[in-house]
């Protein structure tokens, strides 16, 4: 069933990947990438060996003509029905320790990228539809060597539940999904083992979340039945308080 068209900014990434496969068994979806080609060009030839409609979209998320391209794409499909923003990423510096150059990337990725996603959804999405952008538990929690990243996800959540206002007469919902700690290579690849274990200690299931995990809560928000939930945060990380 394709009824309609989905976009998955950042969708073979971790998270991105889980989402962008659960979607493709419902809608044609578009899946935005950039800095790696090969897991967009395997994930592609996963959902059309499963008899779905993908197309993938190179093209940078911190800037207007790459939003706006990954947009073309998914419209080029199908009405667009469902946008997810799953691009972001971290790093750890002190606060005596960032840069005019730190902040600014930073922001750009995690804020700017969400902020033209916002713009281009509200512009193009039917009525009707459905927008998920995912935030982070560091918007809420403030961890330490987070103050960028925690403050773009912050910035990323206000700006979402602005838009839901903005576009409710339309019957459009925005939402945003905050995971906790969630097993991906960017995870392993930025988090010592020892700082995982304690995190995956730390919610009330006691293990790290899985992408499959927070793809099923971005999928409630992306169903039919979530129509009256918008402008709504909700929490994908075990039970961590
Ligand atoms: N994993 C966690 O523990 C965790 C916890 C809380 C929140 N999150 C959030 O969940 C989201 C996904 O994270 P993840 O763990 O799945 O990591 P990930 O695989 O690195 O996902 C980041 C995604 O952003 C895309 N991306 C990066 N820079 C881009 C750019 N300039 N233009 C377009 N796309 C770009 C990446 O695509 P390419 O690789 O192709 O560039 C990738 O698909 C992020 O927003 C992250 O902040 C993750």
């Amino acid at each position: 069933m394709t009824a309609s068209s989905a976009l998955v900014l950042g969708g073979a990434g971790g998270i991105g990947a889980a989402v962008s496969r659960r979607l493709a068994r419902t809608h044609a979806v578009a899946i935005g990438y950039l800095n790696h080609p090969e897991r967009a060009e395997s994930l592609a030839v996963e959902i059309l060996a499963d008899g779905g409609v993908v197309a993938l979209v190179k093209s940078d998320a911190t800037t207007e003509e790459g939003v706006v391209a990954a947009f073309d794409a998914a419209e080029a499909l199908g009405p667009l029905g469902v946008v997810v923003h799953c691009v972001g990423g971290w790093d750890f510096p002190r606060i005596t320790e960032i840069t005019q150059e730190t902040i600014d990337a930073s922001l750009a990725l995690n804020l700017r990228s969400a902020l033209l996603a916002l713009r281009e959804a509200a512009r193009r999405v039917a009525d009707g539809g459905r927008v998920v952008l995912l935030s982070s538990v560091a918007a809420a929690l403030a961890p330490t060597r987070h103050s960028t990243y925690a403050a773009a996800k912050a910035g990323l959540e206000a700006a979402a539940r602005v838009t839901a206002k903005e576009v409710a007469a339309r019957g459009i919902t925005v939402n945003v999904v905050r995971p906790g700690a969630t097993d991906t290579a960017m995870l392993r690849e930025t988090t010592s083992p020892r700082a995982i274990d304690a995190m995956a200690g730390s919610n009330a299931m006691r293990r790290l979340g899985t992408p499959d995990d927070v793809a099923g809560a971005v999928l409630m928000l992306c169903g039919e039945e979530a129509g009256w939930v918008t402008g709504a945060v909700v929490d994908a990380t075990g039970g961590l308080r």
